[in-house]
């Protein structure tokens, strides 16, 4: 990485151009001020908050470091409304939004000075958000952890073709789990990289031990994308992925899939360690990841890898 902060990070108010994304039961204060005193920025994750909450975590979060932390705030989320006003009324320095048309709250947190990033899954949504008026894209491939694209284009293909879409900086995400892989995001284009499953994998993320262990022990295929008649999810192997499986290759429709799951597996499964009844959602990458370190070791890995990787690029 350079020795001044590049215009990205200088725009995401940090040394490197690493955002911890905003991961629903894994990224409370703890893990977003870690990750903005290593020098990335750290994100809240709103998705598994209600309001109240989300406002303690803010404020824990300025307790913990003083570098800037943002906020993730998905746009289906029935609470979004009141997660923004929220934002808006701690003065959140940079919100991530997701999941939704990035006009909703856009022109809102801009005429507040907050800065916006969307989350674009293809080059027509990047340009969407680059319409609507937004400071960058977060592109997130297949690969991904969380709830995942119709559209299935990995980040390989995904990112350069947004890099020649759009004129905003972007942010490639999924996938990228060292400083190898994000060495690759950059090289495709992106200013900067989006982090999930290696920063749920880690001491300071909210997840439950005991799913954190489960993801460190998993091999190079264990996470698959289902539910896509509903909305699709990354989901690591386990009894209840197992039967959505059976029901979705037995033809099962949107309401049979929704009574498989009923209510509150991904608090289940991510916060309270139910390993094998509850969802558990993570990213590809996730198989190449046996270890569950610190943040800073995190950062010092990914910064020395990143380093290593731009000096062998090997002439062709
Ligand atoms: C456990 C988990 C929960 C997630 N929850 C959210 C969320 O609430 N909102 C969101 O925009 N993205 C969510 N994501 C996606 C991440 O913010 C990030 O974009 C993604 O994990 C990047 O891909 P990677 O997992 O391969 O690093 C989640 C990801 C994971 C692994």
């Amino acid at each position: 990485m350079p020795s001044s902060p590049s215009p990205l990070a200088h725009l995401l108010g940090c040394r490197y151009p690493i955002v911890a994304g905003g991961m629903a039961w894994c990224s409370g204060a703890k893990l977003a001020a870690a990750v903005s005193a290593a020098g990335g920025l750290g994100l809240i994750g709103g998705a598994s908050m209600d309001a109240d909450l989300f406002r303690r975590h803010i404020r824990k979060a300025r307790q913990l470091t003083s570098r800037p932390v943002g906020v993730n705030i998905p746009l289906t989320f029935h609470q979004a409304e009141a997660l923004a006003a929220v934002a808006i009324d701690e003065a959140v320095p940079i919100v991530f939004t997701s999941a939704g048309s990035p006009r909703r709250f856009t022109p809102e947190f801009k005429a507040r000075g907050i800065k916006v990033f969307h989350v674009a899954p293809s080059p027509a949504l990047a340009c969407k958000c680059e319409a609507a008026g937004v400071d960058g894209v977060v592109v997130e491939g297949f690969e991904a952890g969380g709830h995942n694209a119709h559209e299935e284009l990995t980040t390989l293909v995904l990112v350069p073709q947004v890099v020649d879409a759009v004129n905003i900086p972007v942010l490639a995400a999924g996938g990228i789990g060292d400083g190898r892989q994000m060495a690759a995001a950059l090289a495709l284009g992106a200013d900067g990289v989006q982090i999930g499953t290696r920063f749920a994998m880690t001491q300071e993320s909210s997840a439950h031990p005991a799913f954190k262990e489960y993801c460190a022990a998993a091999g190079s295929d264990c996470t698959r994308l289902v539910l896509k008649k509903n909305i699709p999810v990354r989901m690591m192997a386990n009894r209840l992925r197992d039967r959505i499986e059976a029901a979705e290759a037995a033809g099962a429709d949107r309401e049979e899939l929704l009574a498989i799951l009923g209510r509150g597996r991904p608090e289940a499964g991510m916060f309270r360690g139910e390993i094998e009844e509850g969802m558990l959602e993570i990213g590809q990458v996730a198989g190449m990841l046996h270890d569950l370190p610190p943040v800073a070791a995190v950062f010092d890995r990914l910064l020395s890898e990143y380093e290593a990787t731009r000096r062998a690029l090997p002439k062709i």
